[in-house]
């Protein structure tokens, strides 16, 4: 699968976000190393607080499918931003510890901008297992 496949995918994922509180849909896509591809949107709740992010979503789906951060090749997300949509500060430590520190994510916009980063770039001196001895 392309960059823009994966991309696409995490477009078509953010037309399934329940959103009727913010109203601002996002969509993300992990792509396995084996080829699968996991989706997720943001499902928010009237108890704002229980709200979870797409791209959270999209990891957890592909880890209750037995996937784990050495099988995952890529994350893409998708929004209607006016830059490339950035993950939050709340995803970005799950991606440090789901993800492996290199594997591409490619934040894009509803326009087709699209830019490439990774979990060390989106979140240095992360806090991590190593910090509970694990
Ligand atoms: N949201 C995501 O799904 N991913 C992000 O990276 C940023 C924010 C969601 C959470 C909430 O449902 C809505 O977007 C507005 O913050």
């Amino acid at each position: 699968m392309t960059k823009e496949q994966l991309i696409q995918k995490a477009k078509d994922a953010r037309e399934l976000s329940y959103s009727p509180y913010s109203n601002f849909k996002v969509g993300a896509a992990v792509l396995t190393k084996d080829g699968k591809v996991f989706l997720g949107a943001n499902i928010e709740n009237s108890a704002y607080s229980m709200c979870m992010c797409a791209e959270r979503n999209a990891l957890y789906h592909a880890y209750m499918n037995g996937y784990k951060k050495e099988d995952i090749a890529a994350l893409a997300l998708c929004a209607d931003t006016e830059e490339p949509c950035s993950p939050c500060g709340a995803c970005r430590q799950v991606i440090s510890e789901l993800m492996l520190p290199d594997a591409p994510i490619y934040m894009s916009n509803l326009k087709g901008a699209v830019k490439e980063t990774n979990a060390v770039e989106l979140l240095p001196f992360a806090f991590s297992p190593k910090d509970l001895n694990k």
